[in-house]
């Protein structure tokens, strides 16, 4: 069975609408489980991720199994059509396995073992929570493996952080051995060991760093990221081992999350590497729409990035698998979702991607934390509110998108987003502490691209970067010399590639260049960066590009020219008059080098020229103002158009070639006003 195979849309051939459930919870209340049933077909939903936080209900005690509860779940989600997306329930555990083997208990990076209580805090090392995670694993697939309503498997929930218990320790150590060969030296020379006489001379002194920020040694830190990385695929993989044997065509995603208070990928755990081991990508997304501090379509802009990476870590459609039909519970300020905006957030996932809403959480709990957090049913358990109402709006939109279902997008243009070189530069003491911003400053290069429906995929190092006319790598302070050497390629193949200040400062080590930048990009870009000035926040300077001025904050880095032409100078300060803005053609492409950091109207003057250069058509032709969003999934059939008013105002919209809205029927050519957060999806064939 392929991998092809494997993916949900072959079982699927719909737009997949529901939600965490939690029967688990009301076991008791018979009458609300009924009431589940007529309310889940009243919403226009149809999948149901099960059993997510379900373990203490599942083994009660050890070796003693429920399974019943389970059955009548499955039975009823499949008496009306509806599909279970089956949860491991690793994410947390009973009480009594942290009482009997405590080794499952995490212990934080003060070496201090948590108590049980929480969720998502299990050691990922311990033998035995693997083994009991196993074996319950083992017995969800041989009951439930064969269900005809069984869709996908869940592993555990939101996979994070990390332990530093002694086993933690010396798999850490054993991790270290095989990547350095079992060679110390290899180790300390990567280290940089005799730095603060960090030199290790017996594998055993190798501790993990209590914090990141609290050890100086870079190339420790980097390790144990990326120890921390593999070590949650590792336990991830021995969740699965039962369920490839018992159900191998059941395609396995987990939930990644985003980092929230920004609204950036999240950090914690290098996904480019997660992603080779699932089916299919899911993730959770909660941005805090209405908020006071940007607007509806900065951070429309922000999801929209989020869910180009997550869709491009496997170049295929992805699954939202939550979001809030209102608010949450734990921002500082929890609103809910103003009329309208619900459908239009939710068409946003589906415009990027996404082949499915579903929902954190159907119905709301009675007590304990998420109690007040959204959810489609709530405490009145009536279908008759606003967000009930919203939900079932959703669900029909949706159940007239199957088509869409299994759709991708194609880009020219390649953002490139690294993990690793993201933790080594927050690492770096130097430059601004506090103005680094690697996810923000690849948002600001994304945000031109958005504002003019160029589609972008957000792509990784390890991607192939031949398919883009254009690549743009903001800040890749680490890189290796292999990613160099592709860059070059790239370029001498005709690609043209945007680098900028703190790029290519040090190598997989967290280790400098020496003799200057590497030599290939001093080759393909025909300079030198020589030094990257600091500004302090009210520090002013600006520069000069195509005859306009613009201004610059918090870096900027002063080159020396080889072999490349100026396109910007400084304006101010000691290298006023010096190249800020360069090009090179470089054998059949063009190398940009961008030297400070520079306030939007640059990036869209700058990269619309290169739209030009490159004749990056826009998606669709649709013309539209700012604040609206056109984007589009295509198929050998159709183009699926979205068309997605961010702003509080009437938009009106140009729709140049006839379409068909795909919700209503209309046929529309001409002029169409979109009210306040409307979204119209149209389909435009292409025979
Ligand atoms: C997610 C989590 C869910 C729920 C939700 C609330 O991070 O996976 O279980 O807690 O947050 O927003």
């Amino acid at each position: 069975m392929s991998k092809q195979e494997k993916s949900y849309t072959s079982e699927a051939k719909f737009m997949l609408h529901g939600g965490d459930y939690n029967p688990d919870q009301w076991l008791d209340r018979p009458d609300i489980l009924a009431d589940d049933v007529k309310l889940m077909q009243l919403a226009h939903t149809n999948t149901f991720s099960v059993g997510i936080f379900a373990w203490s209900t599942l083994e009660p005690e050890e070796g003693v199994y429920q399974f019943e509860w389970l059955d009548e779940i499955f039975s009823n989600i499949h008496s009306i059509g509806g599909k279970v997306i089956l949860a491991t329930p690793s994410g947390a555990r009973p009480a009594w396995m942290s009482q009997t083997y405590p080794e499952v208990l995490r212990v934080d990076g003060s070496r201090v073992k948590q108590l049980h209580g929480g969720r998502h805090n299990h050691c990922f090392t311990s033998k035995v929570y693997r083994e009991k995670t196993q074996q319950i694993n083992r017995l969800l697939a041989e009951r439930y493996g064969d269900h005809p309503a069984l869709l996908m498997w869940h592993i555990s929930n939101e996979y994070g952080g990390e332990c530093h218990c002694n086993q933690c320790q010396d798999t850490f150590r054993n991790w270290l051995m095989n990547k350095y060969n079992g060679e110390l030296k290899a180790l300390n020379d990567a280290w940089w060991g005799p730095f603060w006489s960090h030199t290790i001379t017996d594998w055993s002194q190798i501790e993990s760093p209590s914090s990141i920020g609290e050890s100086m040694v870079h190339g420790l830190n980097l390790d144990w990221r990326r120890f921390i990385t593999d070590q949650t695929i590792s336990f991830y993989k021995n969740e699965i081992i039962p369920l490839r044997e018992l159900t191998p065509t059941v395609p396995i995603t987990t939930n990644f999350m985003a980092d929230t208070n920004d609204l950036i990928p999240f950090q914690a755990l290098d996904y480019s590497k997660f992603a080779k081991h699932l089916d299919v990508i899911s993730w959770d997304a909660y941005p805090a729409w209405h908020n006071d501090w940007e607007s509806t379509g900065d951070l429309a802009m922000k999801v929209a990035f989020i869910d180009d990476l997550y869709r491009s870590l496997k170049q295929q459609p992805f699954l939202l698998m939550e979001s809030t039909p209102s608010g949450v519970n734990w921002h500082q300020v929890n609103k809910t979702k103003r009329p309208g905006m619900h459908l239009l957030s939710a068409m946003q996932m589906v415009a990027h991607g996404s082949d499915s809403i579903l929902y954190f959480q159907w119905r709301k709990s009675r007590g304990s934390s998420e109690k007040f957090h959204g959810a489609v049913v709530d405490h009145d358990n009536s279908a008759e509110n606003r967000v009930f109402k919203d939900v079932a709006e959703v669900g029909q939109t949706l159940e007239k998108l199957s088509n869409i279902v299994g759709t991708n997008r194609p880009a020219d243009v390649g953002l490139l987003y690294d993990w690793e070189s993201n933790w080594a530069l927050n690492d770096a003491q130097g430059f601004g502490l506090e103005t680094k911003r690697y996810p923000q400053t690849l948002q600001d290069h994304y945000r031109t691209f958005w504002e003019k429906d160029i589609p972008v995929d957000v792509i990784t190092k390890e991607q192939d970067f031949s398919a883009y006319k254009l690549l743009v790598v903001p800040m890749l302070y680490l890189v290796s010399e292999e990613t160099i050497s592709r860059l070059k390629t790239f370029v001498s193949n005709g690609g043209t590639l945007v680098m900028t200040y703190i790029s290519g400062l040090v190598n997989e080590h967290d280790l400098a260049y020496l003799g200057g930048w590497h030599k290939d990009l001093q080759e393909i870009f025909g300079i030198k960066p020589v030094e990257t000035d600091t500004l302090y926040p009210r520090d002013q300077n600006t520069i000069t590009y195509h005859n306009k001025t613009y201004s610059l904050k918090d870096y900027a880095t002063v080159i020396e020219l080889t072999n490349a032409n100026i396109e910007g100078l400084y304006v101010e300060d000691f290298y006023a008059n010096s190249p800020a803005i360069t090009s090179h053609q470089y054998q059949s492409g063009k190398a940009y080098y961008i030297g400070g950091r520079l306030e939007d109207a640059f990036q869209k003057d700058f990269y619309e020229t290169l739209i030009e250069e490159l004749n990056l058509a826009p998606i669709s032709n649709v013309k539209h103002e700012k604040g609206v969003s056109v984007q589009v999934r295509s198929s050998a059939e159709s183009d699926y158009i979205f068309v997605m008013n961010f702003t509080e105002q009437n938009q009106p919209v140009l729709f140049e070639s006839l379409v068909t809205d795909m919700v209503t029927g209309e046929e529309l050519v001409g002029e169409v006003v979109l009210r306040k957060y409307e979204v119209r999806i149209v389909e435009k064939s292409n025979s």
